[in-house]
């Protein structure tokens, strides 16, 4: 028997198999004491992130082979208890990284332009015509772009920069410290796409942003919890940096208060991989993930592959 959560081609692959399908079928999370108790006969679970898989999920499962995240960043599952329990986790890279480059892109020319700002005046009926000075943004063309995480997305992210002209420095998870300052020292857009580690839990706070430009923009398309939101809030309201574009949040669903209020904030609901055609492939791929591990034919996409 196996859970999801899935659009309906997704969900079309999973019915085509053999297995018993117990779908969730609603935009709303379940809640949690359901999750708990419509996992307990389950032997692969399909999830997306707002689904923590931790000590107490794996008590209430204890059949589970496989946790087929329809997502490719897989922090809300406690990947060495999962493995030590010898549950194969899988994820859905590469079918997502043009969309959410292309949003990152929405959200570094939104911030940066003005674009929801000018999108209300132009609805207000307040708008009195054409002026020079009027609602006047940051050019993005020839300036200089710092791209912290160079895997699918950050490349991706760096590839759609050539085509503005701009100037990309990349922070790897090789890089020093003093490498980092200097890309934030220097760059216009700073934009993230690393996931969500011990290691890259905020990862911007109070130091890195006061290392920013004050005309400097921040883009999270990542995970929240890699910024400090309390910090950039302060980055934000007190000018350390000119602006953000954030489509993840410290305590998600949750958005600071203070964030909604700044008006040099573009404010997205976790929209990264939002397509149509995307989640399609998403769906379709975590559901032949989740079918591969159960019939025991190769995965690729499997993250914690010793378990094997
Ligand atoms: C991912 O794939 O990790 C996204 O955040 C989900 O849309």
């Amino acid at each position: 028997m196996s859970r999801a959560e899935s659009p309906p081609e997704g969900l079309e692959v999973l019915q085509g198999s053999a297995a018993k399908v117990d779908l969730h079928d609603d935009e709303a999370p379940l809640p949690r004491a359901d999750l708990l108790s419509r996992v307990s006969g389950c032997d692969g679970v399909m999830v997306t992130g707002g689904d923590r898989c931790d000590g107490e999920f794996f008590a209430a499962a204890p059949k589970l082979k496989v946790i087929s995240c329809c997502a490719v960043g897989y922090d809300n599952v406690d990947l060495a208890e999962a493995t030590r329990r010898r549950i194969v986790v899988t994820n859905t890279p590469d079918v997502l990284t043009d969309a959410v480059a292309d949003l990152t892109w929405a959200l570094i020319l939104s911030i940066a332009r003005r674009v929801i700002e000018g999108d209300r005046l132009a609805r207000s009926g307040e708008w009195r015509g054409w002026a020079p000075t009027q609602m006047r943004g940051a050019d993005v063309a020839g300036k200089t772009i710092g791209i912290i995480g160079a895997g699918r997305i950050g490349t991706a992210v760096a590839k759609r920069a050539a085509g503005f002209s701009m100037r990309v420095f990349t922070v790897t998870r090789r890089s020093t410290r003093a490498e980092l300052e200097a890309t934030l020292r220097q760059s216009d857009f700073v934009s993230v796409h690393v996931p969500l580690t011990p290691e890259t839990r905020h990862l911007f706070g109070e130091a890195e942003f006061r290392t920013m430009k004050p005309t400097a923009y921040f883009i999270n398309m990542a995970r929240g919890p890699v910024h400090d939101e309390a910090a950039l809030v302060r980055a934000l309201r007190e000018g350390w940096i000119a602006g953000a574009g954030l489509d993840v949040y410290e305590h998600e669903p949750k958005i600071s208060p203070e964030l909604v209020r700044l008006p040099n904030t573009v404010l997205l609901p976790h929209l990264g991989s939002a397509t149509i055609e995307t989640r399609r492939r998403m769906a379709i791929l975590a559901a032949e993930n989740l079918l591969a591990v159960l019939d025991g034919r190769p995965c690729l996409n499997v993250v914690n592959p010793e378990v094997l």
